[in-house]
């Protein structure tokens, strides 16, 4: 009588509504890297939504863009029998912690995700013929953000090439603005590195980082990639050396900088600052990318807790409710980017957030869909890593763009 009387006053408050004791006593630990301002409001949304539900939210943050430290962490516990009920992995080492016997399936709350996911992303979330990730969005990668009174400033047109890209970065200069905010952190680079690529085109971009082709890796148009980026970093400042992308976002966010090359994750720090698209910044597509989209999708995997064979109902709960329509929409609107699930509103989305669906769509007719290599979409860990490598030494020292191109096709060759 006594606990009903609880659980009916905590109802009340709107708290944990038909919640069963079992429930109420499990603990999720969810491992993940959003630590961001944005980043930590859109997680801060599964946490309210599965506390709401009855379970202890075990928060494992590690900070960290890109997750290369989460992941180094997440190795460490599951190796000393400690594996978190969820860990933020996406990509091709979905498939990779499967292969180590460690998932477990969610097939039972998964029912209708077919039908209600692209098909290039939901053969993602499988290995071996059953779900065992939640994707929770996809973000663009090849944005960039401009602040609009820096812009406005250099002429205010918004650069679709790289001739025109430079010349408001020389009008930015000339105003006495740092045109381009940037972190120099391997990630951050190859982020940058990838969306120059893509500039080439998406079949070169595919050629290049999806089929590792090396014909296209040694062209004259991949040693003219290392030369456009050689280029655009004489317009950083000489702070950036190991800076985070939101320290770099918020000098764009606070007119210190003009622009910055980012995923929408960066447009999550816009709206925590309060600022409006349009009004106080601008998104556009990196110069020459317009019709092609590198996709990026954030997923959770689950892992099989001690004395357990199958997911765990938190297990499943976490899984449903990530991929459920109301969480979709809450989750992005925080985030910046857009929901992965099919058929979700994007009425209450800004303009940037409608302009990254609108291009989703062209560039998933068109062939310009490609999945993000510096955001661990486009190839295993191996492969990405010693890529990242040669544009990292390429970035941090004088190397010319032959010998860059020469270690790449090398570099893509790592099994
Ligand atoms: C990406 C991740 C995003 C975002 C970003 C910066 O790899 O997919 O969700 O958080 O890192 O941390």
């Amino acid at each position: 009588m006594k606990f009903r009387a609880i659980m009916g006053a905590l109802c009340a408050a709107g708290l944990m509504c038909g919640v069963s004791a079992a429930q109420a006593a499990e603990s999720v630990e969810v491992l993940h890297w959003w630590t961001s301002g944005g980043e930590s409001k859109a997680v801060g949304v599964l946490k309210d939504d599965m506390t709401k539900q009855g379970y202890t939210w075990k928060d494992f943050a590690v900070a960290g863009g890109a997750g290369a430290a989460a992941m180094t962490a997440l190795k460490t516990q599951v190796i000393s029998g400690n594996a978190p009920s969820a860990a933020q992995i996406k990509g091709p080492l979905i498939q990779d912690w499967a292969s180590q016997g460690v998932l477990v399936p969610i097939d039972s709350v998964a029912g209708d995700w077919k039908k209600n996911l692209p098909p290039e992303i939901d053969k993602i979330m499988h290995a071996d013929g059953h779900y065992v990730a939640a994707p929770f969005s996809v973000h663009r990668v090849n944005w960039l953000y401009i602040n609009k009174a820096a812009l406005d400033k250099a002429g205010g047109k918004v650069p679709t090439t790289w001739p025109e890209f430079f010349a408001v970065a020389d009008k930015m200069k000339a105003a006495g603005i740092q045109p381009i905010a940037m972190g120099g952190q391997p990630w951050q680079d190859l982020t940058l590195w990838e969306d120059v690529v893509l500039s080439q085109g998406a079949d070169f971009y595919k050629k290049a980082l999806v089929d590792l082709d090396e014909k296209t890796l040694t062209s004259d148009k991949m040693v003219g990639v290392f030369d456009t980026v050689r280029k655009i970093q004489g317009y950083f400042d000489a702070g950036r050396t190991g800076r985070d992308w939101n320290l770099a976002t918020a000098m764009v966010i606070n007119g210190k900088a003009g622009m910055q090359f980012m995923g929408d994750w960066a447009k999550g720090e816009f709206a925590n600052a309060g600022k409006k698209s349009g009004a106080d910044y601008v998104c556009a597509a990196v110069p020459g990318t317009e019709k092609s989209y590198t996709f990026n999708v954030d997923s959770f995997v689950f892992f099989q807790q001690k004395g357990q064979k199958a997911a765990t109902p938190g297990q499943l709960a976490l899984a449903k409710t990530i991929m459920s329509p109301e969480f979709q929409e809450q989750f992005s609107l925080n985030k910046g980017s857009i929901p992965v699930r099919l058929g979700v509103s994007m009425a209450k989305f800004d303009d940037c957030a409608k302009k990254s669906y609108a291009d989703e769509q062209t560039a998933i007719k068109s062939g310009g869909y490609v999945p993000s290599l510096a955001h661990g979409m486009a190839q295993p860990d191996a492969a990405a890593g010693a890529i990242s490598d040669v544009v990292t030494k390429f970035m941090n020292s004088q190397q010319d763009s032959k010998s860059a191109v020469a270690a790449l096709a090398k570099a893509a060759k790592t099994k």
